[in-house]
């Protein structure tokens, strides 16, 4: 079958519809496009989990605050069809605004009616300089999985506060959708893939490299024996290059998410930091 790109939400339903006719399973990777290797290592596993793949590419209004890179995102739909095409995705989903919104771009709480993740998932990390980002996130991607009625939903870990407030949500809500996480998609040198790393010039792509080596340094550190979160931390400071802010380097339980002062199996140290002015966040599960 050749990969169809459907722009209207009633074509996608109806598509679905007939797919479930047949007994077929459906799995979503919901995106928003400027596809890289990470993505497609999110394809490849919804390939091979479903009978049918669905990716959906739309930059999110609702989850970007009103100084954030809304109108610079990249996009780049028709290399990203060719990928998927490559790939085997049988749909891609890519809407308007106003496809998904309504017509007159109403994008406010005022106007629309949106999921509210629980304050402590929203009040940390990410969510503390990106006030509204989550409740964006989330509200997408609960109109995706009601317009795709997905059996599977592919999430990378990358994204590892993402991932625990969808996940909370789909047990909150009581949907039927398997959350699927697949795991971060790095280059050779260690730099988590990212859209927004196209911003980044040479030079502060280079001073990024420090990210992943603080990482790697705490996740080797804890291997050898050392728990105590203040030791890791101030040990890691000595890699991060010095031309790169520190927005937080945060412990935290992955099944709880409460933060953890003994670093132990299962906890996620997530660091989130500005090169030059892209943001970049990324993360280990010890
Ligand atoms: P986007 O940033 O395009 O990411 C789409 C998915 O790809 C997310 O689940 C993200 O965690 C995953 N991903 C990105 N980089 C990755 C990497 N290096 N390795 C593995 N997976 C990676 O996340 C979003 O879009 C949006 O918030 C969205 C969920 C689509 C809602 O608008």
């Amino acid at each position: 079958m050749n990969i169809s790109v459907l722009n209207k939400i009633e074509e996608v339903k109806k598509t679905v519809k007939n797919w479930k006719k047949d007994n077929y399973t459906v799995g979503l990777v919901p995106t928003m496009g400027a596809l890289h290797k990470g993505h497609a290592s999110l394809i490849k596993k919804a390939k091979e989990t479903c009978d049918r793949t669905v990716v959906s590419i739309f930059v999110n209004p609702v989850q970007f605050s009103p100084n954030e890179d809304y109108d610079k995102y990249p996009r780049t739909l028709q290399k990203d069809t060719q990928l998927c095409e490559e790939l085997g995705v049988d749909i891609i989903f890519a809407p308007s605004v106003e496809e998904m919104y309504g017509a007159g771009n109403m994008l406010s709480n005022t106007a629309l009616t949106f999921v509210c993740p629980p304050y402590n998932l929203i009040d940390c990390m990410c969510g503390k300089s990106r006030p509204g980002h989550f409740d964006g996130a989330a509200t997408v991607v609960l109109k995706l999985f009601n317009i795709v009625s997905p059996d599977y939903a592919f999430f990378g870990q990358k994204d590892a506060q993402q991932l625990y407030i969808i996940k909370k949500m789909v047990k909150d809500f009581n949907l039927d959708i398997k959350i699927q996480p697949c795991p971060i998609v790095r280059e050779d040198d260690g730099l988590a893939l990212s859209s927004r790393n196209t911003y980044l010039s040479e030079q502060e792509r280079q001073n990024a490299l420090s990210v992943s080596q603080t990482l790697f340094k705490i996740r080797e550190l804890y291997n050898q024996g050392i728990t105590d979160t203040k030791i890791l931390t101030d040990s890691a400071f000595t890699i991060l290059n010095q031309n790169i802010e520190l927005e937080y380097l945060e412990f935290r339980d992955f099944d709880s998410f409460e933060k953890v002062i003994a670093a132990k199996s299962n906890t996620l140290v997530a660091i989130a930091v500005k090169s030059g002015k892209t943001r970049l966040i990324d993360n280990i599960i010890l």
